[in-house]
């Protein structure tokens, strides 16, 4: 018999298959169960009639608990009603394990619960629906970079300096030497962007971040396209065009999802398009003030700042030009005003906040030389990275986008621990 799978069921309507899955939920009318079934790929009604099974094997049938798993055979009806179109006239039925009681119900639980048990929580519509829109997103990023001439660079996650900053460093014990995990693949994408001229490295970063916020994870995967010889502009169309095409590829693929299982409202996802508001440092400073904000320049904006910005936007805005002194030493000083740097986050509207940081790197060998001194880095550990200086220096701009931050954006969800299979928090190793 034909070993089918829930999504596309409708090419086999009128025939005969076999599924394999889980019980999602089970009623009974009399001498008939109304089975769903869920096999990760989608949701149908399997309707179990008394006189198709047996006594005993109906018994059996409907004796099943949530999320037993079995492999079942039918012939696939339409059926107008159905969500799929479609439904399954049980024809056979074999049981693979009758699950215990299964500690997600559907009834209301609590988040702690929930984290608890994240390994069985990603079964429910809800996670599934974040995480299949995660795997496009990943996909439609790595297209549009490769659909560019980007050559994929991916960069270590030992590594043996800082990239930003020493406070959220990770350090571990590398075989009698201090190693720490990657922060970002920067420095590393420098490197090959002389090689390759157009990079992108894509994956998991660490951040021994002490806060607890809804945007801040541990362990987050990030996007990093590094360019040669691009400016701060040229970086930021990049990112206007790149973020452009990843929400309205999501969209055009999982609308559904977005709208009826996540109940999003997609209006604020249709109005990302080009051109994004760009203002900078000195003009946000401004903006907040005129809010009645007591915002002192020089300082880094926390995410209320952030959503108090984005208040005056309609979509994605860039901000540019930070002080250089709370952004990494590897930025390129503003030729206009030494004090600022060329640096640039891109922000979501929604109170979503930053979910791209990048600029254009500093290229003068003394001026990185001093930048690495004043922030007590280690010299020597930088030694490579300053022969980048040495050997053809040359202009060039990147960026990170962290995936997580924009899938919550995307889902229209408030916390970043749902965007990741397996979140990794200040509070939580587990599962
Ligand atoms: O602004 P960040 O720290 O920039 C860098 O790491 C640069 N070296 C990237 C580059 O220019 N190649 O981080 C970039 C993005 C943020 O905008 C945010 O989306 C995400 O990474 N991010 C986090 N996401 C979740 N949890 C955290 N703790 C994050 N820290 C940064
Ligand atoms: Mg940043």
């Amino acid at each position: 018999m034909q070993l089918a799978e829930i999504s596309g069921i409708g090419k086999y309507a009128g025939r005969e298959v076999c599924l394999q899955g889980w019980v999602y939920n089970m009623r009974s009318s009399g001498s008939i169960l109304f089975l769903q079934l869920r096999d990760g790929t989608g949701i149908i009604q399997c309707v179990i009639e008394k006189s198709a099974l047996g006594e005993s094997l109906f018994e059996e049938a409907a004796a099943l608990t949530q999320e037993s798993s079995l492999e079942i055979q039918g012939l696939v009806r339409e059926d107008k009603r159905a969500p799929s179109g479609f439904e399954l006239g049980v024809t056979g039925l074999k049981i693979i394990q009758v699950a215990q009681d299964y500690p997600i119900t559907p009834k209301e639980h609590g988040m702690t619960f929930l984290m608890d048990h994240r390994h069985l929580w990603l079964r429910s519509s809800r996670q599934h629906a974040i995480l299949k829109i995660r795997a496009g997103l990943v996909r439609f990023i790595r297209e549009f970079y490769d659909n560019r001439g980007f050559v994929n660079c991916d960069t270590p996650i030992f590594t043996p300096n800082a990239c930003e900053g020493t406070t959220t460093l990770f350090e571990t014990e590398y075989f009698g030497d201090k190693a720490y995990l990657t922060q970002s693949g920067q420095l590393y994408n420098e490197a090959t962007a002389a090689a390759f001229r157009k990079v992108y490295c894509f994956g998991p970063t660490f951040r021994a971040e002490k806060s607890k916020t809804r945007r801040h994870l541990i362990e987050f995967w990030m996007v990093e396209p590094e360019v040669a010889f691009a400016d701060l502009d040229d970086i930021m169309r990049l990112a206007e065009d790149f973020t452009v095409e990843i929400v309205g590829r999501c969209l055009e693929s999982y609308r559904d999802l977005i709208v009826n299982v996540l109940e999003r409202d997609p209006a604020p996802l249709e109005r990302v398009r080009a051109p994004f508001p760009r203002i900078s440092y000195t003009e946000a400073v401004e903006i907040l003030r005129g809010k009645g904000i007591d915002f002192e320049f020089g300082g880094d904006f926390g995410g209320n700042d952030e959503t108090v910005l984005a208040e005056n936007f309609d979509r994605p805005f860039f901000v540019h030009r930070f002080p250089a002194a709370i952004k990494a030493f590897y930025m390129e000083a503003d030729p206009e005003d030494s004090r600022l740097s060329l640096s640039v986050d891109l922000l979501a509207p929604e109170g979503y906040g930053e979910i791209i940081g990048g600029g254009q790197r500093a290229y003068d060998i003394d001026y990185l030389e001093k930048k690495i001194a004043e922030e007590h880095l280690p010299r020597k550990a930088f030694d490579w990275y300053l022969d980048l200086r040495r050997y053809g220096a040359f202009p060039h701009s990147g960026y990170g986008l962290g995936v997580e931050r924009t899938l919550a954006w995307i889902c229209g969800i408030k916390h970043v621990r749902e965007t990741i299979p397996f979140p990794r928090l200040l509070n939580r190793l587990t599962p």
